[in-house]
Formats: C-alpha cells, structure tokens, sequence
C-alpha cells in the first residue's frame, strides 16, 4: 500500500518546494475552497503523483466505507464494542440515525433541549460564575472553545478547573462568590480521580461558607448512577451515551458550559457549522475532500517523510488553548502500536503535535523550524478578519506575519545572499564566511494554511470538526482504532497503588530505586 508513495517521495531529490510554482496554476490546484475556507496545501512536497499516489491509499484502506460505517452508528471502536456518533449529536435536522437498530436521534434531540433548559436556568438565576470541572476531553474541548469564542459571551462568567493539583481549584474559588456560583461536574465515567477530588473540594468549599450544595451542582456524565451516589439527583444529570468518545464530546451535554457563556442560540451556530463540515466529508469526493486533504498531507510528512511532530500555528490569540485541544484528539486516538487486528504498525503511529498561536511563537520556538536540524511541518491558520474592528491595523500585521512565516519556511535563505547582505554592511573574508552561516536558512520546509472568514461559532464548529475527521481518515488509513485510550491506563493504575505510598501508609519496598528515591525525599517536606 505504502509502495507507491514512498518510491515518488524517495524520487524527490533535490527538488525544492519552491520549483513546484514553475506551475503557475499550482496554488489553485493544490488547495481547496470548501465550506466558507480555503485550505492551501500548495507549500508542500504533494505532486500530481504524489496526491494521487496518498488518495489511493486512502481508498485502499476503505476510507469511504469507514466513513459510513461511522455515520451510520456501526460499532467501529472495535476494541471497546462501541457506535462513534459524535457527529449525531450535531445532526440538528434529526435524519435518523440507528445503533443496534434503534434510531438514536429522539434522544440527542431531547438532551440538546435539556441542556438549553439548564443553561437558560443557570443563566436566568442570578448565578455569576459557573465552574466546570472535568479532565481531558471534559475540560479541553469546552475550555477552548470558550476562550475561541469570547466575543459571544452573554452569560455567567465560566472557569475551568482540571489539575488535581490543588493550585488549580484554589486559584480559580479564589475568584468566585459562594453564593452565586454553580459547579458542572463533568466526567463520562464519573470516577476520574482527579474530577472526582476537585468535585469534593468544591462541595467542601460550600460547605465552609455556610452555603448548601442543594441545586449548586450540575453532572454530565454517562454513568448517573455514580453520580447520584455522589449526591447529585437525576434531574441534575445530563446523561449522554457511550457512543460519544471523551474527546468528541464537545458537542453535547460536556458543552454545557460553553453554552452557559455564549447562549443557546450561539451554540446550535457551532453545532451547525460542524455539521456543515459533516455534510463536506461525507459528500465530497476524496481529492476535493478538505479533512482527506489535511490527512494525507499529515500522513506524506509523518508516516512516509518521517517527520516526527507537527506544529500547529493559529494566528489567532482566541485559538490559543486549540493545539492542547489537538494535542488530546491526535495523539490519544492515533498514537496507537498496533493495528485493529492487534498486529504491530508498519509505519509510524500519529505524530507528536504541538504548537502556540502566532505571532507569540515566533518570538519564542521558530528559530528551531528555521533553523533547526529537524524538519517540523507547520499548519498555519488565521481569520481574514478579526473581531476588533476598530483594530484592523492589528489584523493585518497578524496575517503579514502568518503569511511571512510560511514563505520564509519555503523560500528560505542561500549562503550567497546571506553572504551579499553582510557584504552590503561592510564585513569580508573569515569574518564574512563565519557570520554569513549563521545567517543561512535552509528552506524548503513545507506547511499548510488555512483561512477562514471570522472566528465566529459557525466557523470553530467547522475547524473542529475539519480536525475530528481528519484524525479519522489518518486512523483508518493506519489501519488502527482511532477511538479507544488503552494507553493511559497503566499510569492511572500506578497512580493508585503510589497514592498510599506517598501517604506513608504503604512502605515504598518493591518500587524500583528511582521511584523509592523520589518518595524519600517528598517524604522529608511532607
Ligand atoms: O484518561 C483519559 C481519559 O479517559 C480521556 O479519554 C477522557 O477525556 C478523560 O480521561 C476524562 O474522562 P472522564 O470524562 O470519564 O472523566
């Protein structure tokens, strides 16, 4: 499968991305307008053959058919028997759609309407602040896209507490009033530790200031058992099913409280949007399909390249929390060893994904993706237009920088016009040679761009779920199930058994030298 591709890329040579524009039409055929954006591919290695060669491994590896197979509630996490529907949950005009042969929609649309009830209620009620405390995909989604989302912020002011560490709830209680907050305990599971201690610590800190926790909190999770031994009551719960993946939960019932900030309207906006995208990757054909393009250009750098990360870049300060967002999505449903059939990978698992909006990072970690021994394929994307519309010099200075950056990646700077630029002030012989090379950029490292209109709930709706469908089409293509997590359960187990350890409860015998090490010397300031 993987032959084709790697004998066009081993054939590349010194061909430099900036030889690829002899074309002239080349930007235009490699990129993509789709759904209100323009997704610009041309800044890469992709040829004709190469393009062709990657949308023939997707068709192999039977993206399509996956494809329906998930829309349509097939149980394609194979390895936990579980549907994948979070695209169910913004289906707003309720086509049906069955799992085990019962039609699922009835249910999504009755939830999205008690979220809308709790949400106007938490609203409505004299609440200021509303807590939300959950971990991983019940805090990363509904944190950034709160923060994307500011400007349409009507409602009560919104934290978000995840660490366990305790600095973490301290400092954001620090900010509320007891007596007009409400807290959203947000875990699928309901027995994630770290939820489950702030949870507690949350209900303490009521309880130390002499206010009942009757109607403070609201549960979202799939197991209202465990939440209401917990003590919230079932009319406090908003349940969703185990069809929904911790990190595609955004959409639904874990979006309260971005629907508490930005109002029910808004949210159906951003509901809308990603079910425009939806509508884009199950219509389009595969070379005119923007999640299959941003794939396989993820799948030529990583697994055929062997670039190992990829830096994902918004110029846009709002987008600021999106690559910890990716972070979760990419590498906990993609950075698997195995295939579905529990057979080694032969190509590279996911890539490492990382990044921070511009122009901050240029400040701070481009001289690495200038100038560093490794190549990091970067995704750039921006508004062409800012909220602050009174501030339009702001937003152009913003894309010239987003623009510069990935032209000055491709173009790059030779050895002689270093050279001729430290002529022009005056340097010569060694002096010259030495400073030039440092004034050397190699070039030819590729990026993606995308632009958007305005960063409003339509369009985030949209890049999510551009991002969602794009670890979908990399999953299959790798052969591997994007949907399960198994990988964080040993750390989780150790956890447990280190708690009593480092309470002292438990001696530390057993542990290996360096564990034992690092608990001696806790114990010395505890
Ligand atoms: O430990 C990983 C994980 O299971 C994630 O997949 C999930 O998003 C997070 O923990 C939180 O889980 P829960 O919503 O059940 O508390």
């Amino acid at each position: 499968m993987w032959d084709d591709v790697k004998q066009l890329a081993g054939r590349i040579g010194n061909r430099r991305i900036l030889d690829l524009f002899e074309n002239a039409n080349r930007a235009g055929e490699f990129s993509l307008h789709a759904v209100g954006m323009l997704f610009d591919y041309s800044k890469t290695q992709l040829d004709d053959q190469i393009r062709a060669a990657l949308i023939k491994i997707a068709q192999d590896a039977g993206v399509e058919a996956r494809r329906d197979e998930m829309f349509g509630g097939v149980k394609i996490n194979e390895t936990e028997g579980r549907a994948v529907l979070h695209t169910a949950l913004r289906n707003l005009d309720g086509a049906p759609v069955l799992v085990d042969g019962k039609d699922v929609m009835p249910g999504v649309v009755e939830t999205l309407k008690r979220m809308e009830a709790v949400a106007n209620e938490i609203r409505n009620s004299g609440v200021s602040d509303v807590v939300n405390i959950g971990i991983g995909g019940s805090d990363l989604g509904p944190k950034m896209a709160a923060i994307a989302l500011s400007p349409y912020h009507d409602g009560p002011r919104v934290h978000f507490v995840s660490n366990v560490d305790g600095a973490d709830i301290s400092d954001v209680l620090r900010q509320c009033d007891p007596a007009t907050t409400a807290f959203i305990v947000a875990s699928k599971t309901f027995t994630t530790i770290e939820t489950m201690t702030n949870a507690q610590t949350a209900k303490d800190w009521l309880a130390h200031h002499g206010v009942s926790d009757e109607g403070r909190f609201v549960a979202l999770s799939s197991n209202a058992e465990k939440a209401a031994d917990w003590g919230i009551p079932g009319d406090k719960v908003i349940g969703f099913e185990d069809w929904v993946g911790g990190r595609y939960s955004l959409w639904g019932p874990i979006g309260l409280s971005l629907m508490v900030a930005i109002g029910v309207d808004a949210f159906r906006a951003f509901l809308r949007g990603a079910q425009e995208m939806d509508r884009h990757f199950c219509a389009a054909p595969l070379h005119q399909n923007m999640p299959v393009l941003l794939a396989l250009v993820g799948v030529f750098h990583n697994q055929v390249r062997d670039y190992a990360t990829r830096a994902v870049l918004p110029y846009d300060n709002r987008l600021s929390r999106l690559p910890a967002y990716l972070q979760q999505l990419e590498m906990e449903s993609n950075g698997k060893g195995v295939s579905i059939d529990g057979k080694p990978l032969s190509v590279n698992s996911g890539p490492v994904v990382w990044g921070e909006p511009g122009t901050n990072g240029q400040h701070a970690f481009y001289q690495l993706i200038h100038q560093g021994t490794r190549t990091v394929p970067c995704e750039f994307m921006v508004g062409a237009t800012g909220h602050e519309e009174d501030l339009r010099n702001h937003q152009d200075l913003l894309i010239a920088n987003c623009l510069a950056q990935s032209e000055a990646l491709m173009r790059g700077r030779s050895m002689a016009e270093a050279r001729e630029i430290l002529r022009a002030k005056g340097l010569e012989g060694d002096d010259l040679e030495r400073q030039a090379a440092h004034r050397v950029f190699p070039g030819d490292r590729p990026s993606t761009t995308l632009v958007y209109p305005l960063l409003t709930p339509e369009v985030l709706g949209r890049i999510i779920a551009l991002y969602e469908h794009r670890v979908f089409v990399e999953g299959v293509v790798l052969g591997i199930n994007s949907y399960d997590q198994w990988g964080v359960e040993l750390g989780k187990e150790l956890a447990t058994s280190l708690g009593p350890v480092v309470r002292g409860e438990v001696s530390s015998e057993g542990k290996d030298g360096s564990t034992r090490q690092l608990v001696e010397y806790v114990k010395l300031y505890s």
